[in-house]
């Protein structure tokens, strides 16, 4: 029984709160405290299926297996951090300053670029993307990674996108062309980042 304290919070979501592991400062446990369990075990499901097929989890936190903790059953999963040791910030967190001071936009956007070519290769669905589940992972003052870390799988009722490589990637550029517009949308006021969307639409 791993014992967690409202100190080790790092952050809540729609339907989950997200802790520091008390035991290793490279792993975060997720706890469910609005709606039930289908959705944890969906997810699940889809994270087992992708362990099994061997993918680079170099863009994806990876999931390690559940554990009980006093505020119930948690779920493992890589903590993501930053060169400099802080734990990564969302896209959404980045995207809502009014301007360009802590990261440079363009890197910011070549890595979604990077993210979107690394889902295809793997064949990895998501319901749909959203820049609060991206985390932005700086490598140094000017470089990083993009990393998702919530989100993924596929609810068709059959879910042929998932084996099959082909429609899952027709799939996958339906979604992502949504997320662009969405981005646009969302950050009218941010003028650097919205200069910038530009480029990744047309890439
Ligand atoms: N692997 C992770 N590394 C660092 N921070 C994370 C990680 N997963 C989640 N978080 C933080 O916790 C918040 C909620 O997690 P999330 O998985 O999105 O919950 P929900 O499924 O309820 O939306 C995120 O917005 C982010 O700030
Ligand atoms: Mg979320």
């Amino acid at each position: 029984m791993i014992n967690i304290q409202p100190a080790d919070l790092i952050g809540t979501g729609v339907h989950r709160k997200c802790y520091i592991h008390p035991e290793n400062a490279d792993q975060c446990i997720k706890i469910v405290y609005r709606g039930g369990q289908a959705e944890t075990i969906r997810e699940q499901k889809y994270y087992r299926y992708l362990s099994q097929k061997g993918i680079s989890w170099e863009m994806l936190a990876q999931f390690h297996g559940n554990i009980e903790t006093n505020f119930g059953t948690g779920a493992v999963f890589d903590l993501v951090r930053d060169y400099d040791g802080s734990i990564s910030k969302t896209l959404d967190t980045y995207f809502n300053l009014t301007d360009e001071t802590t990261v440079s936009y363009s890197n910011v956007i070549q890595c979604l670029y990077e993210l979107k070519h690394y889902l295809l290769e793997y064949n990895i669905i998501t319901m749909a993307f959203k820049p609060k589940n991206i985390l932005y992972k700086r490598l140094s003052q000017t470089t990083g990674r993009c990393v998702i870390i919530d989100n993924i799988g596929n609810s068709d009722f059959i879910p042929i996108c998932t084996y099959n490589k082909f429609l899952g990637n027709k799939k996958i550029l339906r979604k992502w062309k949504r997320f662009e517009k969405a981005l646009s949308k969302e950050y009218l006021n941010n003028a650097d980042l919205k200069h910038i969307l530009l480029q990744l639409r047309q890439a």
